[in-house]
């Protein structure tokens, strides 16, 4: 008798503390696969990781990720030590430090500070021993200076399309809830923002848009309720907030093209204009979406002029899905004289309105341009956006020259994704490293060059980096398995941007940082609750000692892998 109710206690109370002590943070399944590894979650089992929250002001903790298989590592230390701290990475095949300085030669190791201008002592023997043998080493070194202050961040998201609301309907409930949460939720990657189409996009079943018939109806009488296919994005939405505990989503939309009837071509794709008499009718448009989306309690938080806008002028060429050709000059009329008036004097006149939506190398063209043609175009948008198709190329000076005129508007990167050029793999890439460093690196030039947020494309895709309607496949940073659609894997791509999204709440401010190694980059933010976050990048294939030197909190030491990155938060 006794022992069953010892028995039943047990029970009980072991289940009940387990409860209050079991901490959401789970680690990666890695799983090698052809380009590397990824990580793998089911129904049962999916990483997470709850955001660190330092205690003690000489306390710091680092978040790593890497090439060989770190995922979201957590490693803690203390500043003020003359010790190094290791970002044990055992995977690496690399070379190690120890071997390049020959550490295992010494009897005892003792960093000497030199001085913070990049060289370090080893000594020989003890620190006491005199007639020890000094080392100079090449050292790197993270000056973070809190006190000059940049852009306020204003989030990070990814995009539902047609394809991604489509391929998440196919798995079962906890997989898809995995995936709401992975993306969401604080223990997620934290994202809050969604961008999604007005209408159809590229990465839809088919082409479509509201009101295709009737045809030339300027009264707009047949759309009069959203699409099945919103309906169900909705649905998502709604769950996704739940599951995620995260209410405040920001959701951009943008449209790739009008019925056909409205332009030009009267075609989907190729080269095509909007006709002048459907300028009014193009505006009404997008108000009666957002009036459709907030009746179904969905805020709009953003809309765009409209996507790529170059596509349907000089890219008809190449792209073959949804578009609206609009020049500079044709696009500051409508905006001016019709969009601007018709969403600024509704009931919506909150909703904010970005500009361009299209590649780097239209700046600051683009807007030099609307602005000969409207002089008082510029007036009505709160952002500019930008798609990173082209950073390779184009370098950010093209930004900085927009922003510089107009430094009030907000920056945000709206597109992104690998496999679109001729010359890469088209579609996912399972495991691939060297892609989430194309991400890290584009997400680190947008951040030191003023942008507010960055919002990546598809949130998911097959293991073809479809499905859509012109056969363009890309990846994406989850990957489902159609075959198997129990699981789906986390791409090296979502740790890469979820080393600025999970860390960089919606307020955080950019501070100054410098790095004296071209091969670690760097950029820092102060995060609304006064905590730092820095995200530090190391591409190169050796390891690297560095001293991160912040003018407040003092000194550490740091030896990073090599190709990694790291959030290091403290206080
Ligand atoms: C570390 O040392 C610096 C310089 O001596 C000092 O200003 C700072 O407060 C110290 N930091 C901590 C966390 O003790
Ligand atoms: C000091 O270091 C040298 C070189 O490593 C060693 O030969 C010597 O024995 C040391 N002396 C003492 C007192 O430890
Ligand atoms: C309205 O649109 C639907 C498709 O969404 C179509 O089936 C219907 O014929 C249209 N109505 C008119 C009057 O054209
Ligand atoms: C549009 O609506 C107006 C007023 O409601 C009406 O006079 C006009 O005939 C309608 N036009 C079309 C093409 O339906
Ligand atoms: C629409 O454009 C595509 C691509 O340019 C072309 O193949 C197709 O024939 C066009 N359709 C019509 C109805 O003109
Ligand atoms: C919208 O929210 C209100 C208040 O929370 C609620 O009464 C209403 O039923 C909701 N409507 C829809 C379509 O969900």
């Amino acid at each position: 008798m006794k022992v069953t109710i010892w028995f039943l206690l047990c029970m009980y109370f072991s289940l009940f503390c387990l409860g209050l002590t079991v901490s959401t943070t789970k680690p990666c399944k890695l799983r090698e696969t052809n380009f590397g590894s990824v990580c793998v979650c089911t129904a049962e089992y999916c990483d997470y990781l709850e955001n660190p929250k330092p205690e003690e002001p000489n306390q710091l903790n680092i978040i790593s990720s890497s090439k060989s298989g770190l995922r979201f590592e957590e490693t803690k230390g203390t500043f003020n030590t003359t010790e190094i701290l290791k970002i044990i990475d055992f995977r690496s095949q690399s070379k190690s430090l120890e071997n390049d300085y020959e550490f295992a030669a010494f009897d005892s190791i003792a960093l000497v500070i030199d001085n913070f201008k990049g060289t370090v002592q080893l000594k020989t023997g003890s620190n006491t021993n005199s007639s020890g043998k000094t080392f100079k080493m090449r050292m790197s070194t993270i000056e973070v200076n809190r006190d000059k202050k940049y852009q306020k961040v204003s989030g990070f998201g990814g995009a539902l399309t047609g394809t991604v609301s489509y391929l998440i309907q196919k798995l079962n409930t906890e997989v898809q809830d995995h995936i709401y949460r992975s993306y969401f939720a604080e223990s997620g990657i934290g994202y809050n923002m969604l961008r999604t189409s007005i209408g159809g996009c590229d990465f839809d079943l088919e082409p479509w848009a509201y009101n295709e018939q009737p045809e030339n109806d300027k009264n707009l009488s047949n759309f009069t309720k959203l699409d099945k296919r919103d309906e169900q994005k909705i649905e998502q939405i709604k769950r996704l907030k739940t599951i995620s505990g995260f209410h405040d989503v920001k959701i951009m939309a943008a449209a790739w093209s009008p019925p056909k009837w409205m332009k030009s071509n009267n075609n989907w794709t190729g080269f095509s204009y909007l006709l002048p008499e459907f300028y009014q009718t193009w505006a009404n448009y997008h108000l009666k979406f957002i009036e459709l989306m907030h009746a179904k309690n969905l805020t709009i938080w953003a809309i765009s002029t409209g996507n790529e806008p170059l596509n349907g002028v000089i890219g008809w060429f190449f792209v073959h899905f949804m578009s609206l050709g609009w020049t500079p000059s044709n696009q500051a009329i409508w905006l001016n004289d019709y969009l601007g008036p018709t969403i600024r004097n509704s009931n919506h006149k909150n909703v904010l309105i970005f500009g361009n939506d299209d590649q780097r190398y239209t700046y600051p063209a683009w807007f030099q341009k609307m602005k000969t043609s409207r002089p008082d175009s510029l007036n009505y948008l709160d952002g500019f956006a930008v798609h990173w198709y082209w950073d390779d190329i184009f370098a950010p000076y093209l930004i900085d020259e927009v922003h510089n005129a107009m430094p009030e508007k907000l920056l945000l990167n709206t597109e992104a994704c690998v496999g679109d050029k001729p010359w890469q793999t088209h579609g996912p890439e399972l495991g691939s490293w060297s892609r989430a460093e194309q991400y890290i690196r584009d997400i680190l030039q947008d951040l030191q060059h003023n942008f507010n947020g960055w919002i990546d494309w598809n949130l998911i895709l097959d293991e073809n980096g479809g499905p859509n309607y012109v056969q363009n496949h890309v990846d994406a940073p989850i990957i489902v398995n159609t075959k198997n659609p129990t699981e789906f894997y986390k791409q090296p791509i979502f740790y890469a941007i979820g080393h600025f999204s999970k860390f960089l709440a919606e307020g955080s401010v950019r501070i100054e940082t410098t790095s004296t190694n071209i091969k670690v980059d760097v950029v820092g933010f102060q995060r609304p609750d006064g905590t730092l976050a820095i995200i530090l990048f190391n591409s190169d294939r050796d390891a690297v000692d560095l001293l991160l030197n912040d003018n407040v909190r003092g000194k550490v030491w740091i030896r990073v892998p090599p190709n990694s990155v790291h959030t290091i938060i403290y206080k």
